[in-house]
């Protein structure tokens, strides 16, 4: 599949998944817009555009829009990866604050780039494909993880809601959950104890054993979703395949 001189926008690529996919996406040729809070993990060039910003911040979020289409003109492709995992506890020791932080990020920051990219579309020519990085959590619950739980499946209904009002305008949309990805968030999940976390102990046998995807074969994944026919799904709501051996190893 060739996909040089398409445009992507990746929110979240400072670390882990998206700076793992941005590496990929930019490996194969594309043009890449990343942003996160701290530095991004591609520099500015030729063909990157990079910015610090909050995606809970809905102006920056709607100036990276911005800038991507005056640098790149049309986005094709545009994921909102940026995402938080705390607070790890049951929810009645979980702060309204830690609660309100939580959803600004991973429910707003997708509500912003969805929303900037989405004007973005509706003013050019030609499909866009939108991809909210979600989470099996999303699909069922998990002890210790209300804020997260709530937050990814927000994201899917929101999703689906975007995928029924835009597909006229051009805009494809899915809700995709990616798979494990050894991060700084798995990092995070394997710290937590067994009172703030019941599951733990199943994700530190994962890291034992080394089951992980890594972040090239998730940026394959979303890359035929987003343009290979072939690849296409029906469905909004999307859970890639795991690799056929899960790869020891880690995303950027
Ligand atoms: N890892 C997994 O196994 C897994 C599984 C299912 C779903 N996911 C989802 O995949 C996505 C990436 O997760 P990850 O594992 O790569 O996590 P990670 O290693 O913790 O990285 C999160 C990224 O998001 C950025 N970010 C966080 N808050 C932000 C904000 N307010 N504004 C802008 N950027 C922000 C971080 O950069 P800064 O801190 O520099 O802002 C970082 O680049 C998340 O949506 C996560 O829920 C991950």
């Amino acid at each position: 599949m060739d996909v040089r001189g398409r445009t992507v926008v990746i929110t979240g690529a400072s670390r882990g998944l998206g700076a793992g996919v941005a590496h990929a996406m930019h490996a194969a040729g594309m043009r890449v817009a990343v942003c996160a809070r701290t530095t991004p993990a591609l520099p500015e060039g030729e063909r990157v555009l990079a910015r610090q910003l909050d995606v809970a911040d809905a102006e920056a979020v709607a100036r990276l829009a911005e800038a991507a289409g005056e640098r790149f003109g049309a986005i094709d492709l545009w994921i909102n990866n940026a995402g938080v995992l705390g607070p790890i506890a049951p929810l009645r020791s979980v702060s309204a604050e830690a609660f309100d932080e939580h959803v600004r990020i991973n429910l707003h920051g997708v509500f912003h780039g969805t929303r900037a990219f989405v004007h973005h579309v509706r003013q050019r020519e030609g499909e866009g494909v939108l991809l909210n990085i979600s989470s099996g959590a999303a699909r069922r619950p998990y002890h210790g993880w209300s804020a997260y739980c709530a937050s990814k499946a927000a994201v899917d209904r929101l999703t689906e809601c975007v995928a029924l009002e835009e597909r006229a305008a051009g805009l494809r949309a899915h809700a995709v959950a990616p798979g494990v990805i050894d991060t700084d968030m798995q990092a995070m999940i394997r710290a937590s104890t067994a009172e703030n976390f019941a599951e733990v102990e199943r994700f530190r046998a994962r890291k034992r054993e080394g089951r992980f995807a890594t972040a090239e074969h998730v940026a394959q994944g979303l890359l035929a979703l987003a343009f290979d026919p072939k690849a296409r799904a029906d469905e909004v709501i999307v859970t890639l395949p795991e690799p056929p051996a899960s790869t020891p190893g880690s995303a950027r």
